[in-house]
């Protein structure tokens, strides 16, 4: 871990040594509560280039940041993902960098993204019951997304997480099968609260469920809530001896979620995010352009992050610009 302090810091003392950088918001799968008629374009998105990335990384590491997470949509649908990997792995400060994927091209490349610098990954996995990720993801794919987590293990990817969004009536009794996947694998599952986002209020009002009644069965079953270390970003873990993974829940409706927020956003196409449900997006990219306009990106980015706000207010059913995560990453 980086000891140096990032200069990213807001107004009120949260600091931000996470980037989650958006390469694509194009995605194969079509998940109920994301794409549920899949990805669509409306015109020609322009993503960032190899170049943008370069410069765009390098600047948020000139500011104390540490860690990137790579995100789409898909990210492994860019053809030179590869490149992008080894780019960012080489770029100074960046000491840890993951990615957030759908599995379905894990099996086959794991290890070339191994090889070419990547550590750790998450992995969308919303039912181990096969006809219920096929009913969810609408791609009847999960034991290939399995196989290509067991590959990622074999590897010795470092982390490897697995993001189950939770849904009334479709995985919430799931607890149990995920509780055996991780007792001989050193996984850690994170349920995830379903968020409304634009695209998915009847959906949302249908099938959120707080992740509270997960943190009441783990408890019973002898589960133990970690102690959340600051800038841990905001899941609460749990860990039992006798199991070698560990469960995490994510409940962005809970009180006080957004005090541990540890991380800004960059879409697909160069916008910084504040906030995932944040209602502003702020261009980046015309900075993105040459190597000379660092500094001038490093002072944009500073001087925006005092507009961060202290929470989503989701609460009060904002949703900000977000139409679905698939268009910022999760
Ligand atoms: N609410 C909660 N999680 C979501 N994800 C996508 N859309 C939502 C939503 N509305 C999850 C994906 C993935 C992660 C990036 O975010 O399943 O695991
Ligand atoms: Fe694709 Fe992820 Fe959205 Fe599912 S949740 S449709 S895998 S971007």
């Amino acid at each position: 871990m980086n000891a140096e302090p990032t200069t990213l810091v807001d107004s009120y003392e949260r600091a931000f040594p996470y980037l989650r950088l958006s390469i694509t918001d194009v995605c194969n799968f079509r998940c109920e509560y994301c794409l549920p008629n899949g990805y669509s374009c409306d015109s020609k998105p322009k993503f960032l280039t190899l170049d943008e990335i370069r410069r765009l990384v390098t600047a948020f590491a000139g500011l104390g940041v540490w860690k990137i997470r790579l995100t789409g949509g898909e990210p492994s649908v860019r053809k030179d993902f590869p490149e992008i990997i080894n780019l960012v792995s080489q770029i100074p400060g960046i000491e840890n960098m993951a990615f957030t994927t759908n599995g379905y091209r894990l099996l086959a490349n794991a290890q070339k993204w191994y090889d070419e610098g990547m550590r750790n990954l998450n992995v969308s996995i919303d039912s181990l019951n096969r006809e219920m990720f096929h009913k969810i993801t609408d791609h009847d794919r999960l034991d290939d997304v399995l196989a290509g987590v067991e590959k990622a293990l074999t590897i010795g990817y470092e982390a490897v997480k697995i993001n189950v969004v939770l849904l009334r009536g479709l995985n919430d009794d799931a607890l149990d099968s995920f509780l055996d996947y991780v007792k001989q694998r050193p996984v850690t599952v994170r349920f995830i609260e379903l968020m409304q986002t634009g695209d998915n209020l009847e959906y949302f009002k249908k099938r959120h469920l707080s992740a509270d009644i997960l943190r009441e069965q783990l408890l019973q079953k002898g589960w133990v809530e970690n102690i959340h270390v600051n800038g841990a970003g905001p899941a609460v873990n749990f860990t039992h001896p006798d199991y070698q993974g560990s469960i995490g829940l994510i409940a962005p409706y809970s009180k006080d979620f957004c005090l541990g927020c540890n991380r800004l956003r960059i879409t697909s196409t160069g916008d910084l995010r504040l906030c995932l449900f944040g209602e502003i997006g702020i261009p980046l990219r015309d900075l993105l352009q040459r190597d000379d306009q660092i500094q001038e990106l490093q002072t944009r980015v500073l001087k925006q992050l005092n507009y961060k706000k202290s929470s989503h207010f989701l609460d009060q059913g904002l949703t900000g610009l977000l139409p679905n995560l698939s268009s910022t990453g999760g």
